[in-house]
């Protein structure tokens, strides 16, 4: 993962507002502290808040652990998506269902041969909330921002150990995540 080819992740919800800009700054946070070569970056599967700031309840709980979430815009996974990220992290099942649907598509659009990104839950590797959806806090009290604050804490840890575990290689390998 030191390599001087970037590893390049992208953290997916529904919406792009709440889960996934918290998942793409917290793990930006915790790969940066670990000196690894990962660039980040967040989608949602669907287009309801195309271009808009993370949702302010968010950014506010956010802010309280230090984590900046202003900057982020919300944006829809596009099939581009699978032939330039290496890893698409699911905040829930319905993520990774519909992520696993648009791969068909990029599969259909550019040949199979042409995709890199493994697909797989935020949770994966998390001891702490084993392959444990992000519960969507949208509808929720203040309670649901701070347990997805925990839930991206405990999986970036997680990811983080798997990414270190990785070699340094001139054209990144995908991981074994599934
Ligand atoms: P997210 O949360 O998927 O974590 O960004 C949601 C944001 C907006 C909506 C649903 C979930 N919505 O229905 O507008």
């Amino acid at each position: 993962m030191s390599s001087q080819t970037p590893y390049k992740v992208l953290c997916v919800c529904l919406g792009n507002i709440c889960r996934s800009p918290t998942a793409e700054i917290v793990l930006r946070h915790f790969c940066d502290e670990a000196n690894l070569n990962v660039i980040i970056d967040s989608a949602g599967t669907s287009n309801y808040h195309p271009n808009k700031a993370p949702d302010s309840r968010s950014q506010l709980h956010a802010k309280k652990r230090g984590y900046d979430l202003s900057a982020l815009r919300a944006r829809q996974l596009i099939t581009q998506d699978f032939i330039e990220f290496d890893l698409i992290l699911a905040m829930d099942y319905e993520n990774l269902d519909n992520i696993q649907q648009l791969m068909r598509r990029a599969e259909q659009e550019f040949g199979a041969s042409q995709l890199r990104a493994a697909v797989s839950l935020m949770s994966q590797h998390d001891p702490d909330f084993p392959q444990q959806e992000v519960p969507d806090p949208y509808y929720g009290g203040q309670d649901g921002f701070e347990h997805v604050l925990n839930q991206c804490e405990s999986s970036s840890r997680a990811w983080v150990q798997i990414f270190k575990a990785q070699k340094p290689q001139s054209k990144q390998p995908k991981l074994k995540v599934n």
